[in-house]
């Protein structure tokens, strides 16, 4: 692969975060569903961390009202480093500075009101800029190693253009589905997408996860888009008008994807990290073993 058609590096990352939570509600009336605890630590983590480890270097939170607790957690929290470094815990302390991002690596953009995902994305715009970007919502958590936006790149640098994540499901009529035209191995080839299909019309059982590699000349698509399904301003329909000049691949990753979104999607995220923890894993089955015994 010459320079010139080597896919170019995709540096940032956009985390929508401004939604309201309200399937999680009383949770989230003053915690921003992002932060709530995935055993050991709020769900965004899990997200940077995947980014990161596919070579992200910028993220770029697209927040609400009532979500300054994401800022905060990821700034240093110097009255507790200087207690833990009093106290000579030198081991939480570095797990706490593994937490934190470099210095301007992270910028926080306001939408100031839940228009939609695609808007949320929309709002984004002028710090992306002109380049591709990747964009993770931090409600649905991924395990898998390497990590689902990892393998993504992996597939991304042989074919460019617009990537997006999936996963086999046996309800495909409840999500947004791929319609695939052709396959080579866990890379297919797309020629559209349908939100939640009638059942017995699904064109595939591979729902989208969450997770995309977009080129930049979605925002002028996204600023012209009317509101769709729910009366928001949708991702989807946006891709589908990228579709018809850009290519767009789907990758059904090695690993599984966890939706916080709902109480028992959450719950069952909670339950699935835990018992991954390679400190805690052991005692974490033991544990939900007997909550289910004794209940
Ligand atoms: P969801 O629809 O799952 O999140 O959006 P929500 O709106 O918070 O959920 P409910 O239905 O009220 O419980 C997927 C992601 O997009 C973000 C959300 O924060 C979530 O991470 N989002 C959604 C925005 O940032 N802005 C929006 O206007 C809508």
């Amino acid at each position: 692969m010459n320079a010139e058609t080597t896919p170019r590096r995709v540096r940032k990352a956009v985390l929508p975060v401004a939604g309201l939570g309200t399937r999680v509600l009383p949770a989230t009336k003053s915690i921003p569903k992002e932060m709530l605890p995935v055993f050991d630590r709020p769900a965004i983590q899990y997200v940077v961390d995947e980014a990161l480890a596919a070579g992200i270097e910028h993220f770029i939170f697209v927040t609400g009202r009532n979500k300054s607790a994401i800022e905060d957690y990821f700034d240093r929290a110097y009255e507790l480093e200087d207690t833990l470094r009093q106290k000579n815990k030198a081991e939480l302390l570095a797990e706490l500075d593994r937490f934190t991002p470099p210095p301007g690596a992270t910028s926080f953009v306001r939408q100031q009101a839940p228009l939609g995902l695609g808007h949320a994305v929309w709002c984004a715009r002028d710090v992306v800029g002109d380049e591709p970007f990747a964009v993770l919502l931090p409600d649905m958590l991924t395990m898998a190693a390497p990590s689902c936006m990892q393998q993504m790149m992996a597939h991304y640098a042989q074919v460019g253009g617009n990537v997006i994540a999936v996963e086999p499901t046996d309800a495909p009529w409840s999500y947004g589905v791929i319609d695939p035209a052709s396959r080579n191995g866990r890379l297919l080839k797309m020629r559209g997408m349908v939100e939640k299909p009638a059942k017995g019309t699904e064109p595939s059982n591979l729902f989208i996860t969450g997770r995309y590699i977009l080129q930049p000349e979605i925002f002028a698509l996204l600023e012209s888009q009317g509101k769709g399904a729910g009366g928001e301003i949708q991702l989807t329909d946006s891709m589908v008008r990228l579709m018809q000049s850009q290519d767009f691949h789907a990758v059904e990753y090695d690993g599984r994807s966890y939706d916080c979104g709902d109480k028992i999607g959450y719950l069952n995220a909670v339950a699935a990290f835990a018992l991954a923890n390679k400190d805690f894993g052991q005692a974490a089955a033991a544990t939900l073993r007997a909550a289910l015994e004794n209940r």
